[in-house]
């Protein structure tokens, strides 16, 4: 550890961040692409997004920080260590948000990276190790599927190619839209990170509901996405008379249900959604003729996500059939496995929140996160704080300026406990 922090008796009060300083970042963060009830929409790559990518470089250059931007748009903001050819401890996470997003999904993770770093500079510490804070792109997946790609491509899991080709729904790509919003980087993709840690809001209920303040994230559970189109045929809804009709929207919700049913019947971990469905020709009196739609399913253990995909398809399959459609596409689209977090990461963050007395526990990721990818090429691990009523991917979307600073707090020593060289 960092000769000023060693000096520091072992009962000494730890060198704690700004928590103001954080939520007003928070809060003057949200302006951009602040919805009426209190959110944000800050979709990947839209100008939006590349308003709060250039605050996010300003706030970081004003910090002192180099920027750097790679080619998948990944923004790293680098402060220098006393040996700068070692290879750095990073934090951050994401700048995008859902389309009824909150204030807090992802950006606390890259705006709580900042306060590090100004926390470092207020303490006037220097570490061996520089520290980098990143903006990973399209974290959500909402906007561009899947999720996560950016520091999907950083970590080797997905190609370039891959990452810049992905389309929204009007068949824009990343990589158009990047060079649109000027952060089509330069930098090639992937380098060597010593140690790796994403500060973010729970997004479940646990915390809350157990009144503890931090969550030591040991692991993040498996995902699966697919995407489907059922084909049917269009045909008038007054005359077509209902044992002749190929209703692709009717094999839709059985197949809603069916998703339905197998979350359940993998209760208490398993999760399974449906959240996006396109209706074709979409016209109140016509019968439906094709619809696309998406499947997310999750499992913190691989071998009951692999049930869950067998289950799946066998029941489309089924669906299909009853119902007289085509099953046009089938296809899975994004999945990983469940991710074991580092154990001497996990340490470190278990050990700041002892530091601080904050009540703590360990906790399993519902959530897909940066972290996720990055587990694959570096020591990684999470810091989680509680959301009000365990709501996210909501403008409502909440956290206490406490736990706000609470989850920095833990962050800042993590980091500080792997920046030695
Ligand atoms: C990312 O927000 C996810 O879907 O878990
Ligand atoms: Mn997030
Ligand atoms: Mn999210």
């Amino acid at each position: 550890m960092n000769a000023m922090l060693n000096s520091q008796p072992a009962d000494a009060a730890p060198i704690a961040i700004n928590g103001q300083r954080l939520w007003d970042s928070l809060m003057e963060m949200a302006k951009i692409g602040a919805t009426p009830k209190g959110g944000v929409c800050r979709l990947a790559l839209t100008d939006l997004d590349r308003q709060g990518r250039d605050l996010f470089v300003q706030w970081a250059r004003e910090a002192g920080c180099s920027i750097s931007v790679d080619q998948m748009g990944n923004v790293f903001a680098r402060r220098a260590g006393k040996d700068d050819s070692l290879a750095p401890v990073v934090t951050g996470s994401h700048a995008d948000s859902q389309p009824t997003g909150g204030k807090f999904d992802g950006i606390y993770g890259v705006l709580g990276g900042l306060e590090v770093i100004r926390s470092l500079n207020d303490h006037g510490i220097e570490t061996e190790r520089p520290i980098e804070v990143v903006i990973w792109t399209n974290e959500e997946g909402s906007r561009f599927a899947p999720a996560m790609v950016a520091s999907g491509v950083f970590a080797g899991v997905f190609t370039l190619e891959y990452g810049l080709s992905r389309a929204d729904v009007d068949g824009k790509t990343m990589g158009e839209e990047l060079r649109r919003i000027g952060y089509a980087g330069d930098v090639p993709m992937g380098k060597p990170i010593h140690a790796a840690f994403e500060l973010h809001i729970e997004q479940g209920p646990i915390l809350e509901a157990e009144d503890v303040t931090i969550g030591v994230v040991t692991a993040a559970q498996g995902q699966r996405w697919y995407e489907v189109i059922f084909t049917g045929q269009e045909s008038h809804a007054g005359p077509t008379p209902m044992p002749r009709r190929r209703d692709a929207l009717l094999g839709a919700a059985r197949v809603i249900e069916l998703v339905n049913r197998i979350g359940h019947a993998h209760a208490p971990l398993a999760c399974a959604t449906v959240g996006m469905l396109q209706v074709h020709p979409n016209s109140r009196n016509v019968i439906p003729g094709q619809v696309f739609f998406t499947i997310d399913i999750r499992h913190p253990e691989d071998a009951v996500l692999a049930k869950m995909d067998a289950e799946l398809r066998e029941g489309i399959a089924k669906i299909a059939a009853d119902t007289k459609l085509e099953t046009t596409k089938l296809e899975q689209i994004f999945y990983y496995a469940p991710v074991p977090f580092d154990t001497a990461c996990v340490d470190s963050v278990r050990a700041a929140a002892q530091r601080f007395g904050y009540s703590h526990r360990d906790i399993v990721s519902g959530a897909g996160h940066d972290a996720c990818y990055l587990a694959g090429v570096a020591p990684t691990a999470m810091v989680f704080v509680p959301c009000v009523g365990g709501i996210s991917h909501n403008e409502i979307e909440d956290a206490t300026p406490e736990w706000i600073e609470a989850g920095a707090n833990v962050l800042l020593h993590a980091m500080l406990g792997r920046s030695s060289r």
